[in-house]
């Protein structure tokens, strides 16, 4: 169900016009929808009913404090990748035994920092890592619980960018001598092994991947098991796509996704964890932006936005495509013409769209991106001097700021000059 819709001719947020929250925040800003935000958590936790589960949402796609409470109060655990993640997560209540740490470079402080604070496991990621762990966690006279991380040398068909299970990947240790990796983790002192962490990749549109993957993950639990490891959890990483283009054909859905994991890995009696991130928070938002001007070019139009490649970066940088609407409903039958759709920024990079199809817009009109709740905020910067802009969270009547936008002075005053100059 679609939480964006228009009513009398102008798009809203759950029961709250656009209009009006641009009145109040001004323009760019993201907007999220908490009916949205719940059904998809809900969708996945239903997916697994039947299972020993936890829903450990991948807070790296939207980290909003607001959103990390609104999850924990349904029940989720999150899946952190930084001590400053980690300590968000504690900031917005989620008690420790529901943060598991993922990520490739884990430093000694962010292993001591979840050690004092509770934690329910790290996913480590090489051997390195794991003697490192083992000797902060012994000094300070506790074990620490780890999955490894496999790679089980999968191709996730999905952007090279976000593909991370296949074997020249940086992720996880190799399948192939998974079984070492558990052996010498078993004899270090301040480790506590309790399961298999895999994941391959993320936006995947297709289950067959993940298949694979799982297979192997039984696999190998059950050549661990027969090696004498009590291996009784598995985190099965996060992945699952949205569809972006209406017009395409839809990804898997969650309960087809939670099938395949009963499938693959139920009959194995282990306490099964998922990370997903897009598919919870991609579809809960969009960014709102108004036209500053419409420039005709050579042969094209363009929409010149107040939003640009700072703002929500996937364009730029994984050619996502992004649909885009106007806020005010256009007329049924209304003519339309290809814009390509920029922002300010002095690059070329900063083009959301090109030749998209829109009704005419003027100056001042506004549009809205669709599916930039995951990977927009978060990978926002304020590159050109642009302050990050304010993300606004809506629950049926009722809208609410986030996080503000900064001053021009809180932006400026961050930087100091040395005495010398
Ligand atoms: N678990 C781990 C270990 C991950 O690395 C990721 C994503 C997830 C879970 C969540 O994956 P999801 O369910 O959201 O697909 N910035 C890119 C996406 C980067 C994903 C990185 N890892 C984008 O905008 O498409």
């Amino acid at each position: 169900m679609d939480h964006f819709l228009y009513k009398d001719g102008i798009l809203h947020a759950e029961d709250v016009s656009l209009p009006a929250i641009a009145a109040e925040v001004g323009t760019p800003f993201y907007c999220y929808s908490s009916a949205t935000l719940t059904r998809h958590y809900k969708l996945f936790d239903e997916a697994l009913d039947g299972l020993d589960h936890l829903v450990c949402y991948a807070m790296k796609s939207n980290s909003n404090q607001a959103i990390l409470k609104l999850m924990g109060d349904l029940g989720a655990g999150m899946d952190v990748v930084s001590g400053g993640e980690y300590l968000r997560a504690k900031a917005a209540g989620i008690p420790g035994d529901r943060i598991v740490f993922s990520g490739v470079g884990k430093t000694g402080d962010e292993m001591r920092l979840a050690l004092e604070g509770g934690i329910r496991q790290f996913n480590v990621e090489s051997e390195p890592e794991l003697r490192l762990l083992s000797q902060i966690a012994d000094s300070m006279g506790v074990t620490a619980p780890i999955t490894v991380r496999v790679n089980p040398d999968v191709d996730a068909r999905t952007h090279a960018k976000i593909a991370t299970g296949k074997s020249e990947n940086k992720f996880g240790i190799p399948i192939a001598r998974a079984r070492e990796v558990y052996d010498m983790a078993a004899a270090l002192p301040g480790i506590d092994v309790i399961g298999i962490d895999v994941h391959i990749g993320s936006q995947l549109t297709e289950l067959e991947p993940f298949e694979m993957a799982y297979l192997k993950v039984a696999e190998l639990t059950r050549q661990l098991r027969a090696d004498g490891h009590d291996i009784r959890r598995l985190d099965l990483g996060g992945g699952l796509g949205i569809p972006y283009e209406r017009s395409n054909t839809a990804p898997p859905l969650p309960v087809e996704y939670g099938a395949l994991i009963k499938r693959t890995v139920g009959d194995l009696g282990c306490e099964i964890e998922i990370e997903p991130g897009r598919l919870i928070s991609g579809n809960a938002g969009i960014l709102v932006s108004s036209v500053i001007y419409v420039k005709s070019g050579e042969g094209r139009d363009f929409l010149i936005l107040d939003a640009a490649m700072n703002d929500l970066i996937r364009p730029a940088m994984y050619e996502a495509w992004h649909d885009i609407v106007p806020v005010i409903e256009p007329e049924a039958g209304a003519e339309r013409q290809p814009f390509d759709i920029v922002g300010p920024v002095c690059e070329s990079g900063d083009t959301f769209a090109k030749a998209r199809q829109l009704p005419p817009l003027r100056d001042g009109e506004m549009v809205a991106f669709r599916s930039a709740g995951a990977y927009g905020a978060v990978m926002s910067s304020e590159y050109n001097t642009r302050p990050l802009i304010p993300e606004v969270l809506v629950h049926e009547h009722q809208f609410a700021v986030i996080r503000t936008r900064p001053t021009f002075d809180e932006i400026i005053n961050r930087d100091t000059i040395p005495k010398w100059l």
